[in-house]
């Protein structure tokens, strides 16, 4: 059985610690421990979980019940604090973004491999249950040929002050896109931003990639205040269409849905097909409770996971290319 501690029980620390709790109590791992630098929020949540807390994580590198870590600080620490519990011979999953840059994303898949040691990154998108089928479905060739995909993860709030919407959200889609598409990478990566409340931040993005001539948008914002909390996906196929909603993951909604073209006399003519939707229900999983059973599963049977470090990297060098295509106005090219 396995012993696991969270670096950081800040705004999604605080999931993982509930999260590995219920786990513990479920049998699956046998200890949790907690770490923060704030040694009251590390207090208040191992006294509400009855979890043993501490603020220095260095204490948990020479832990011989502790054999793997969440890492949930800021991003801008994750590379040298699972750089440190790798070499010390711990298994980690860090949080997305994986690392701030590309070439620090690359060194931890290097020290992964060289120590042999399990590196995760927290692409909770990967293990979400609706993602999952749909997937099935889209390997199936159920949606046809995929014609286009877009997202939009919208929201007002106070922006983060230590990454944009980029790094901090559209993260997730650079991803999702190449694994419904099937590609490490898109042919090009576009993308356009707007900084109005802080000069190097961007709060919005729009940022579109293309796969052999296959669109996909993705909307990031949290200065959108007319949509609630928005965060879905739309696959268009040439047979049918699929919606996620994010939020609900137990649902897929399909559109049995085409354009259709026929020829008139020798005018091409477009007609719609229409035979109406209806949603696939999907038993209830919370998507961070599969990612971290998945993680746990990896650790005790020693296979790669499904979001391990090159997923991650990639994640982050397409984030580092929607900056600075913004910054450039230009098109970035993977090929
Ligand atoms: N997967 C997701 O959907 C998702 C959602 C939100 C945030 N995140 C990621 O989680 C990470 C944390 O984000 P957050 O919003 O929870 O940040 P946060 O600022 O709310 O919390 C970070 C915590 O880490 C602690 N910390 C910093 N350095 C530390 C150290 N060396 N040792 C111990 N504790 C330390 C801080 O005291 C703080 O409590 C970020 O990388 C973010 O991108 C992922």
């Amino acid at each position: 059985m396995t012993g696991i501690a969270v670096i950081g029980t800040g705004y999604w620390g605080k999931n993982h610690v509930r999260t590995y709790s219920e786990l513990a109590n479920d049998g699956v791992i046998d200890n949790v421990k907690i770490c923060d630098l704030d040694e009251k929020r590390a207090r208040e949540l191992g006294e509400a979980f009855n979890i043993e807390y501490l603020t220095d994580y260095k204490e948990l590198i020479s832990d011989p019940k502790i054999d793997a870590v969440s890492i949930v600080t800021p991003s801008a620490t994750h590379s040298q604090l699972a750089k440190e519990f790798m070499e010390a011979g711990k298994d980690v999953l860090v949080e997305k973004p994986m690392t701030m840059n590309a070439e620090e994303a690359e060194k931890l898949v290097k020290i992964s491999e060289d120590t042999g040691r399990i590196l995760m990154v927290g692409h909770i998108f990967r293990h979400h249950p609706a993602v999952k089928e749909l997937k099935h479905r889209i390997d199936l060739g159920e949606f046809g040929k995929i014609q286009q995909i877009s997202s939009n993860r919208l929201s007002f709030g106070a922006p983060r002050k230590d990454m944009g919407v980029i790094y901090a959200l559209g993260i997730h889609e650079v991803d999702m896109f190449c694994h419904l598409m099937d590609r490490d990478y898109p042919d090009t990566i576009f993308a356009a931003t707007s900084r109005c409340l802080q000069s190097n931040i961007e709060e919005t993005a729009m940022i579109t990639m293309d796969f052999g001539g296959i669109r996909t948008y993705a909307l990031e914002s949290w200065l959108m205040p007319a949509y609630g909390k928005q965060r879905d996906l739309v696959v268009v196929g040439s047979e049918k269409t699929a919606k996620i909603d994010y939020l609900k993951p137990q649902e897929l909604q399909i559109f049995d849905i085409r354009i259709a073209e026929q020829d008139y006399d020798g005018n091409t003519a477009f007609n719609v097909e229409n035979e109406g939707s209806y949603t696939i229900p999907i038993p209830y999983a919370e998507p961070l409770k599969e990612e971290l059973r998945h993680f746990i599963k990896c650790v005790e049977d020693r296979f790669t996971p499904i979001s391990g470090g090159s997923i991650g990297q990639r994640a982050v060098v397409m984030a580092e290319a929607a900056l600075e295509s913004a910054r450039t106005g230009m098109v970035v090219s993977f090929i």
